[in-house]
């Protein structure tokens, strides 16, 4: 009898081992993760890279006060702000705390600029951005926010689509704009390009700032560092977690120089944010992410995994509804409820998760090769067939 609480529903499977693309079971069965952690194991599991990173660094120094200078961090922040649109970076500890960060960057940037009224922020209705008291408030969520007390104020919430509704909800009081550029939970819906650019004008229109949580699509994950890069637009606060730690927990939120002004000392901290340890693996998995072709390769890989499940989706027509997403951050829609489709995947060794909207969620880690997509193209006509 397990001890957890149980506020997880939990596959009857545990493993043991992992390397790459794999996992093991205690029994030695090997299995194709196609889940990795969700998006966290960006380069698989038991990367070479990350294991001689964390033992040269743990050997060295774990742990001191964010009140020193942590040498690793300044490395990190570095190397994001000069692949990004940042100019300055918080690190944390997770994807929710990294978009609560983002909500008190945005809030306090107006309030130093003597607007302290401007502090709602506009989120898309269901959307995902953690499960903190804040973050299921600003998710808008019914089955999250139920039972858990007194509401949060100072969130706004539009439909996913609608422009109309967006612009109509945005008041003197509004001070941003948090969407997913890709819904991840939300049945890896992607928000085109087109999208993201009217959304973009709209803030500069209205003065207000735009947060995109790239928490689960970001670092590589659609075949550009980030996944906004499509659009070609520059966000003012970008919270991620997730893949940069590689496996590691690391959160951040990235901002302009602007909103940074506000961040002055007392305003933000945390105890393991920032860590030496953390660091040494985020700059690890950001040089692997930054080696020459390395981005080129998630697109090539995408792009036949796309079109082969495109194939797939054709020859059963009615099972599969739409094969959706950008890069390695993949959603088979199917008509039906996804459960059984997704036990059976695992039944042939194939790890997948499901998200809203019947869609099962493929993640496989960025370095998979063309032999494990075939594998996985293989069980999931297989499981059609079936
Ligand atoms: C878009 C997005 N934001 C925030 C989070 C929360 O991250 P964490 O679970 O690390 O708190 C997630 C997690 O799935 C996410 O997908």
């Amino acid at each position: 009898m397990s001890s957890l609480a149980k506020n997880y529903k939990r596959r009857n499977i545990s493993f043991t081992k992992g390397k790459g693309s794999f996992l093991y079971t205690k029994k030695g069965t090997k299995y194709l993760d196609f889940v990795q952690g969700i998006a966290v194991n960006s380069l698989g599991h038991a990367n070479p890279s990350l294991v001689n990173a964390i033992i040269r660094q743990s050997k060295k120094l774990w742990h001191v006060s964010n009140s020193f200078v942590i040498p690793e961090g300044e490395q990190l922040a570095k190397k994001l702000t000069n692949k990004t649109f940042a100019d300055a970076v918080i690190f944390q500890n997770s994807g929710a705390e990294a978009t609560e960060a983002a909500i008190k960057v945005a809030r306090r940037y107006f309030y130093s600029i003597g607007k302290p009224k401007k502090n709602r922020i506009l989120c898309i209705k269901n959307s995902f951005h953690g499960r903190t008291i804040a973050a299921i408030n600003a998710s808008g969520s019914k089955k999250m926010i139920e039972g858990f007390g007194p509401k949060v104020g100072g969130f706004d919430h539009f439909k996913f689509g609608n422009h109309k509704e967006l612009k109509k909800k945005i008041t003197n009081k509004t001070a941003a704009i948090m969407i997913e550029p890709i819904m991840g939970e939300g049945g890896i819906k992607v928000i085109p390009t087109w999208c993201l650019k009217e959304i973009r004008k709209i803030c500069n229109k209205k003065k207000i700032l735009l947060i995109l949580d790239e928490v689960q699509c970001g670092i590589g994950r659609t075949g550009r560092f980030f996944s906004y890069e499509y659009a070609s637009i520059k966000p003012d606060i970008v919270p991620i977690a997730k893949g940069i730690g590689g496996g590691f927990p690391i959160g951040a939120v990235l901002m302009t120089k602007k909103v940074s002004k506000a961040m002055v000392p007392g305003t933000h901290g945390s105890t393991f944010g920032g860590n030496p340890l953390a660091m040494a693996v985020g700059n690890a998995v950001m040089n692997e992410v930054f080696k020459k072709g390395f981005l080129k390769k998630v697109n090539s890989n995408s792009k036949y995994f796309i079109s082969e499940l495109n194939k797939i989706k054709k020859k059963f027509p009615k099972i599969i509804k739409e094969i959706r997403g950008k890069g390695l951050i993949l959603g088979i829609q199917l008509h039906h409820d996804q459960t059984k489709f997704i036990e059976n995947l695992m039944k042939n060794k194939l790890l997948t998760i499901r998200a809203a909207e019947n869609v099962i969620r493929v993640l496989p880690p960025l370095n998979v090769n063309k032999k494990e997509i075939n594998m996985a193209l293989k069980i999931i006509t297989k499981v059609c067939n079936s």
